[in-house]
């Protein structure tokens, strides 16, 4: 059936796949409608069904379903990708995807490693099509709002330095019990690349490069705790991390959390200017990875306080209706929304590329692999070596894995 709306096909129709629909869902009741959802791909039949079930009742429409994403390739019922597959299949799905003359929009991390990153930004470039890493975190308004008062508002002064930290109770698993498929993937280093740190850890460290500029300098411990041996990090499923950062522009910080705290929990996230703090107040599990979720304060030396309330007005005044509405477009405040809409837009020409291309998810990406090498030699390391690739231990076997 020939379409006058732009064709998207979701490759992958697992966890995020499913909170995509919703997103879409959501675009659609608000009129940012201008796509439509015509194929899905799953090796998993029990996910693929799941998902169009889930498209014919929320989209009013069930999108062609396939078992191999060649075939889906072949049959041309696509102008654009949107990849929710495990890490290691990333890259692969990506170029071929390009190849094929298909626009990608893929989930965070971009590539299981920089060289993946980097194979995908090339073909992005050399094809003229648009890549973009699907970080829906640093898109919300508390977050946008956090890097206005840090960079524009002149509020707490120069950042100068930040102290993040969050611990929660292990939750153990019973052994008796088989290993949840989203779970295996992610346990499998050489399909995931890595744990926390890369997995919502990514959305740290873009939403951090977003708040604060370049991270320079990483100094980490990488730990798994929960066995009670301290295994080295190649062994490691990793429940604990200390990481040190220090940014281009002076800030200097720390990043520390445990999933396998037992006891008292802690939670703690706030930002030092020369005059104030800024503070982090979601009261959430994952406040220490998705900063600024929902709500949070400013804090003055003289011991005044700023609400988030009064600081978004402010916010909204200072950067005007246009932008606003570029940012927010029809009151919509779900980053997921935002970044499947930006890329519909972007693709269409009416947007200037999107925000995390293929080279912005590539850095992200190097800052958490610079706290994986750092964990791994025992020395501070540099996010431009991890990036020119000088610095590439721990993503080493990794790469020889799919060779790359
Ligand atoms: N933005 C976020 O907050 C967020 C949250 C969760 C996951 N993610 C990301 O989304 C991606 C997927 O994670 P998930 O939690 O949905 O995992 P998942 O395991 O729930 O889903 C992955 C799906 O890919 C399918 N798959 C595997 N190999 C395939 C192949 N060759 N062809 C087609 N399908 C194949 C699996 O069968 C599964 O259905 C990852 O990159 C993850 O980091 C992002």
């Amino acid at each position: 059936m020939p379409e006058d709306k732009l064709r998207l096909a979701i490759i992958g129709t697992g966890g995020i796949a499913r909170r995509h629909i919703t997103a879409i869902q959501d675009l659609f009741t608000r009129g940012l409608d201008d796509f439509v959802v015509t194929a899905a791909c799953d090796v998993d039949e029990e996910n693929l069904q799941r998902l169009a079930q889930q498209c014919e009742e929320t989209l009013g429409r069930r999108p062609a379903l396939y078992r191999d994403y060649q075939a889906l390739l072949r049959d041309g019922v696509c102008d654009a990708v949107d990849l929710c597959l495990p890490h290691g299949l990333h890259h692969g799905v990506a170029v071929d995807c390009m190849d094929a003359g298909l626009h990608v929009l893929c989930e965070k991390p971009l590539g299981i490693t920089i060289r993946a990153c980097k194979v995908m930004a090339e073909k992005a470039a050399k094809t003229g099509l648009i890549l973009s890493t699907a970080v829906p975190y640093r898109r919300l308004r508390g977050h946008r709002l956090a890097r206005w008062v840090l960079n524009d508002a002149g509020l707490i002064g120069r950042p100068m330095s930040f102290f993040h930290a969050y611990t929660r109770p292990p939750r153990r698993l019973d052994p008796r019990e088989p290993v949840p498929p989203a779970l295996a993937w992610r346990q499998d280093r050489l399909m995931s690349g890595g744990g926390m740190v890369m997995d919502s850890g990514f959305h740290y460290c873009d939403g951090m490069r977003d708040l604060l500029g370049e991270v320079v300098q990483v100094s980490a411990e990488v730990r798994e705790v929960i066995s009670g041996e301290p295994l080295p990090l190649s062994q490691a499923r990793e429940d604990t991390v200390f990481a040190i950062l220090t940014f281009e522009n002076g800030a200097v910080g720390a990043w520390q959390w445990s999933l396998s705290a037992p006891g008292a929990p802690l939670r703690q996230v706030v930002f030092y200017g020369t005059q104030g703090s800024l503070i982090d107040t979601t009261d959430s599990a994952f406040t220490v990875f998705h900063l600024f979720f929902s709500s949070g304060e400013v804090q003055l030396e003289d011991g005044s306080v700023r609400t988030w309330a009064e600081l978004e007005g402010e916010y909204r005044r200072a950067i005007g209706e246009e932008r606003w509405e570029f940012y927010y477009p029809r009151g919509l405040d779900d980053g997921f929304g935002f970044e499947i809409w930006e890329f519909v837009e972007a693709i269409q020409g009416r947007r200037q590329g999107v925000e995390v291309d293929g080279w912005e998810g590539t850095r992200s990406l190097a800052v958490c692999q610079a706290i994986y090498e750092s964990a791994l030699v025992g020395e501070p390391v540099r996010v431009a070596d991890v990036l020119s690739g000088a610095r590439r231990t721990y993503q080493a076997p990794i790469d020889a894995h799919w060779n790359l």
